[in-house]
């Protein structure tokens, strides 16, 4: 089989391993908790989401000698907490539409949508620290701390039109590439392995997520709706100073710039100047640096699996490796 063939029939069926897990845990919940609560649950997690975290740590405690079913119970949590952040954050982005349908507030409101995150937190925090210990629990929690953190400092980078790169990359390390990172460090605890591979894994987790935000903010101005659920131009209505916009503000001449800023700040010309900044962040390839440095870190992030020689573990750093490109190349 082809590489690519190979990651996505690893992705299919490692995926429904990880739904069956989840499924078997709501069923459990649904005996005792509230019934809107279990029907939002349903509603947030079988819906489409590509179920990346959980398939790390998957393929990490694999890549780490460990193979046993039991990883499914631990890999849920990272899906859970995942689902969580999103509950919560298109809450915080005023997001109406994820993985092609209403986001959890829009349907179910905004209350709902907060405490139904918050139990999702909760149960995921209890399964890493049940199934992988203190240690991994300790990951997991600094984890989701920095998530929070990253939401903060992204509210803040909004009001800096003219942001460093270096602050963006502070804000998507901590709301999407910890986490990424955390399930392969996880994976290896849980898989007993030592230090080096444990912090090669976290650091290819790292890089990982940050192309893969990266690659989540051009598909921001330049995704199909219909591939990824969700609203295309959300981030520039939002005022989002990600990565295309603060390249194109550094090189732009000094009229484009000034004409960014005061679409920027205006919330008005931000919802109806769509087309005019993307071809203003086209005409200083504003999408195509955003997309080096995505390969940049992609390219960081696969260096990181050569502490992984040899035969044993063959298979799943295919896999690993095979999913860098996937997060370059993915259109949802
Ligand atoms: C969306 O994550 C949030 C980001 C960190 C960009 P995913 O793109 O993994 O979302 P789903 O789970 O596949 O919907
Ligand atoms: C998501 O970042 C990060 C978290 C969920 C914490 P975005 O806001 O870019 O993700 P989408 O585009 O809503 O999925
Ligand atoms: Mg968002
Ligand atoms: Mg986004």
């Amino acid at each position: 089989m082809a590489d690519t063939e190979i990651l996505m029939a690893a992705i299919r069926g490692e995926s429904r391993l990880i739904d069956a897990a989840m499924y078997t845990d709501l069923d459990a919940l649904a005996e005792t908790a509230d019934g809107l609560l279990t029907e939002i649950l349903r509603y947030s997690l079988f819906n489409g989401g590509k179920r990346i975290r959980p398939l790390l740590v998957v393929l990490a405690t694999r890549l780490c000698g460990r193979s046993d079913p039991a990883v499914y119970d631990l890999a849920r949590a990272f899906e859970y907490l995942h689902a969580a952040t999103l509950m919560h954050d298109d809450v915080i982005d005023n997001a109406e539409t994820r993985r092609g349908r209403p986001s959890v507030f829009k349907k179910f409101g905004l209350v709902a949508a907060i405490l139904a995150g918050d139990f999702l937190h909760a149960r995921s925090m209890a399964i890493v620290g049940e199934s992988a210990g203190t240690e991994a629990l300790s990951v997991f929690s600094e984890a989701t701390g920095r998530i929070v953190d990253g939401e903060f400092l992204q509210i803040r980078n909004a009001a800096d039109h003219n942001l460093r790169e270096e602050d963006y990359q502070r804000a998507i390390l901590g709301k999407t590439g910890l986490l990424i990172a955390a399930a392969c460090e996880v994976g290896a605890i849980w898989a007993g392995r030592g230090i080096e591979e444990r912090l090669a894994l976290r650091s290819y987790g790292i890089h990982l997520g940050c192309a893969f935000q990266i690659i989540d903010d051009i598909l921001d101005y330049q995704g199909d709706t219909g591939k990824t659920g969700k609203a295309v131009g959300n981030d520039l209505v939002e005022g989002k100073m990600t990565l295309p916009l603060i390249l194109t503000m550094q090189q732009a001449d000094q009229e484009d710039r000034l004409r960014l800023q005061e679409i920027l700040a205006d919330e008005v010309l931000r919802r109806h100047a769509f087309a005019e900044v993307s071809c203003l962040i086209e005409k200083y390839n504003g999408f195509s640096l955003s997309r080096r440095k995505a390969e940049e870190a992609a390219t960081a992030a696969l260096t990181q699996l050569e502490v992984f020689p040899g035969k044993a573990g063959g298979q799943e750093k295919k896999i690993l490796q095979g999913l860098v490109k996937y997060v370059l190349d993915r259109e949802k």
